[in-house]
Order: structure tokens, then sequence, then C-alpha cells
């Protein structure tokens, strides 16, 4: 892949977020060494095949499914590279119809035709609870249930690829209709990682387009409602600290976005759709400075965090407004409720909820859920007891 190389980014403590940076090659061939050169003017950064294919060989590829349908799920776990293990955390119903049934079928149909390595669990299964209480996830098994959401489902997948001893863990949607995009998206993580000078790193996906057909016509949106406001809510936190106004943010709700298992397992995660900005927050609230580190040597280093535009449109289910602004909701909530959120952006977030009727007058937003995540993992535990639940699945492995 050649990548258009950032050359400008902001910094909260030891956080370090690069502006947003262009795909310019898919695919840059076999040759060479992982080299920058300006073409064209651009400042480009040619990551070859080799160096993609080692990063997929130890990154697990993390599928959460829920109700989805068959024909596009095939398709996503089809544009998955072949070296990365595929993770599936399903929370489909199980009646009438056994769709968990029809996942794993598909999954084994895939692993058998090619040979690659697969795991699947079921996110309702007690056995699958059982087996997080018993590897010390304690708060994302209360009562023997691990509760629905996408953030739920995210933590286990952590856990399971921490468990297979990957280095690095990526996540992919299975709404996604068109399996060339997951390609780019998983290829752009692992030029992403190879290039970060820290082993504290993350890649968060920019979709260049979101096609909608609107009176007849095919338009290519730019950015969602959301996006725009969990970013603008974010860039705000940053510039008060910094005393610098900033935009740099623009990957606040990036589902498409992959990590290092060494950041990974040093942070805490939100339930639902608040998941991906929280990471943002949990970011400055742990290493920005402002406040003591549970994780001092990531303060001593620094985490790189790339944002990437990717070519192909994202192309996906469309769930409706209430759906997103629901999203739009719990992203504002988990940055209101953190300690790193100044009262001014408080009184900032509190007005945009009540102008979209949100809150009631007064403004108390609800806390959402926050995960300790795998920090602290009993692995072994985890994995023994995980391979006896009911609904374990493993290809090739
Ligand atoms: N296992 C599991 N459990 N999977 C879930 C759950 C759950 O409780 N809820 C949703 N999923 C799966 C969906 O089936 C889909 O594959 C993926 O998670 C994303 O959920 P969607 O409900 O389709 O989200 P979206 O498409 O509206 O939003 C996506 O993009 C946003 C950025 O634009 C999500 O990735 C958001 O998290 C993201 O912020």
């Amino acid at each position: 892949m050649r990548i258009e190389y950032p050359h400008r980014h902001e910094r909260f403590g030891a956080v370090r977020i690069h502006e947003l940076t262009q795909v310019i090659e898919i695919d840059s061939g076999l040759g060479g060494a992982a080299e920058q050169a300006v073409i064209g003017g651009r400042r480009v950064h040619h990551v070859p095949a080799t160096a993609i294919n080692g990063i997929e060989r130890r990154m697990a590829v993390v599928v959460p499914t829920k109700n989805e349908r068959r024909k596009v799920i095939e398709g996503v776990l089809s544009g998955i590279p072949h070296d990365c293990t595929i993770v599936l955390v399903s929370a489909s119903a199980r009646e009438p119809i056994d769709r968990y049934g029809l996942e794993t079928a598909l999954l084994d149909d895939l692993a058998s035709a090619t040979g690659r390595t697969a795991v699947a669990v079921h996110q309702f299964d007690p056995g699958v609870a059982a087996a997080a209480a018993a590897g010390g996830l304690i708060d994302l098994a209360p009562d023997g249930a691990i509760a629905p959401g996408k953030g739920e489902a995210m933590v286990l997948a952590m856990a399971i690829t921490e468990t297979l001893g990957l280095d690095h863990v990526g996540f992919v949607d299975a709404d996604n209709y068109i399996p060339g995009a997951v390609h780019e998206y998983t290829k752009s993580y692992a030029a992403g990682l190879h290039l970060a000078t820290s082993a504290f790193a993350m890649v968060r996906i920019s979709w260049q387009s979101k096609p909608k057909v609107t009176d007849g016509r095919l338009v290519f949106n730019r950015w969602g409602r959301t996006s725009q406001v969990t970013n603008h809510f974010l860039n705000l936190v940053l510039s008060t600290y910094t005393g610098f106004g900033t935009e740099v943010i623009k990957t606040g709700n990036s589902g498409e976005h992959a990590m290092s298992m060494e950041l990974a397992r040093r942070l805490r995660f939100a339930g639902g759709y608040a998941v991906e900005p929280f990471e943002f927050v949990e970011m400055f609230e742990q290493f920005g400075g402002a406040f003591a580190s549970p994780h001092p040597e990531v303060n001593r280093s620094l985490i790189d965090v790339f944002q990437v535009e990717t070519r192909n449109p994202h192309f996906h289910e469309d769930k409706g407004e209430n759906h997103v602004s629901g999203m739009r909701t719990q992203a504002l909530h988990a940055l209101f409720h953190s300690k790193v959120c100044p009262d001014s952006v408080r009184a900032e977030i509190c007005e945009f909820l009540e102008g979209e009727g949100a809150v009631q007058p007064g403004c108390e937003p609800r806390a959402e859920t926050i995960y300790n995540g795998i920090v602290g993992l009993d692995s072994e535990r985890f994995g023994r007891y995980l391979t006896k639940a009911d609904t374990f699945r493993a290809f090739n492995r």
C-alpha cells in the first residue's frame, strides 16, 4: 500500500494524533523496503506487501454481528485478508431460526475452502460469560451474562485475541455491502500499524464517501452528522487543554479501526456505540498528562494514532435516524461523564442534547457503562473455560 505520510499532528500528552492522510495506492507492489518519497509534491510512504502481510499474520479481525443478512456477512468475510485470524462475535437471534448456526456454517465453509483460521462465539452464551468471569473480566459478565452492545462484543473479542497470542486487533462491521472496502480497511490497518513508531498504536478509518440514493441519483456524501458532532466535541476538549483551536480529529466514531494489543490491554472501553469515541476520551484521560496514569510506561513513550481516508465508498445497512441519533447521544454521554471533559464543554454538550430533545432541561445525561477492558485478564483460564462454552467454534486452530 502506498499511503500519504502525515506531516502534522496534535499532541495531548502522550497521545499523538496524526492528521488525516489518504491511501494513494491500495496495492503498491511487493518490491523494496518500506520507504518514504516525495512524489508529485506529496510525501508518500510505500509499505511493501511483505510488511503488510507480516502484520496480518499477527492480527485478529473482529466481526461483531447482530442479525445481519447472511449474504452480506459472507461478502465481509471474503474481504478479510487470508492471514488474519477472523474472530466473529455474534449477538444474533437463535430462534425461530438459529442465525448463529447460519453464521458459523458460513465460517466453516470459508475455513474449509481456504484453510484459514477463525473463531466464533455467541455473546449471550452463559458459557462465554463464565469464561469471562473465570478470566477475571468480572465487570463484563455481572450476574453470569454479557450485556448486549457493540462495545461489549469488542471487549470479548479482545480477550479472545489476547488468548490467541496475537499482537494486533482490528474491527470491521458485518453489514458492509462492499467486500473490497473491507479489504482496503484491513490493509490500511496493517500499513498504519507498520508505520507506527511506538508499540502503542491505533489506526482509524475515515471513508471518503457514503453513497445514498437521493431523488433517483447516487450522491456521495462526505461526513455523517454523527461524526461531525462527535468530532466537534472531541476537538473542543483537545483545544481547551492545548489552548489552540483544532479540527484534527476526523474519526471520533470510526467503527472501522485497529490497534496494537499493547495499547488494547491498557484501555478501558465503553459499552454499546459509545465505544469508539470513548477510546479517544480514555486515551486523553489516562495518557493526556492531566491526571496520573495507571500505565506510566505509556506516558514515557507515546501513542501513535493514524487516521486514514480510504478509497472505497462505505455502503452499509441504513438503520434509520433514531439509530443514528442514539449513537450520537451515547458518544456525548460518555464524554460528558469523563473527568477529562472541561465544564465549558459539558455545558455545550447539554445545550446540544437539550436542543435534540435527548435530555430534559436541567441536563443529567445518562452514564454509559465503562468496562475495565482486558486489563488483568488471565488468558490461560479464560481460554480453558471458553473452549468448553456451547457456542465456541474454532476453525483450523
Ligand atoms: N456482537 C454484537 N453485539 N454485534 C453488534 C451489536 C451487539 O450488541 N450491535 C451491533 N452489532 C454489530 C452489527 O451487526 C454491525 O455488524 C456492527 O456491529 C455495527 O453495528 P450497526 O448497528 O450496523 O452500526 P452502524 O452501522 O449504524 O454504525 C457503525 O458505524 C459508526 C460510525 O459511522 C458502527 O460501527 C458504530 O460503532 C460506528 O460509530
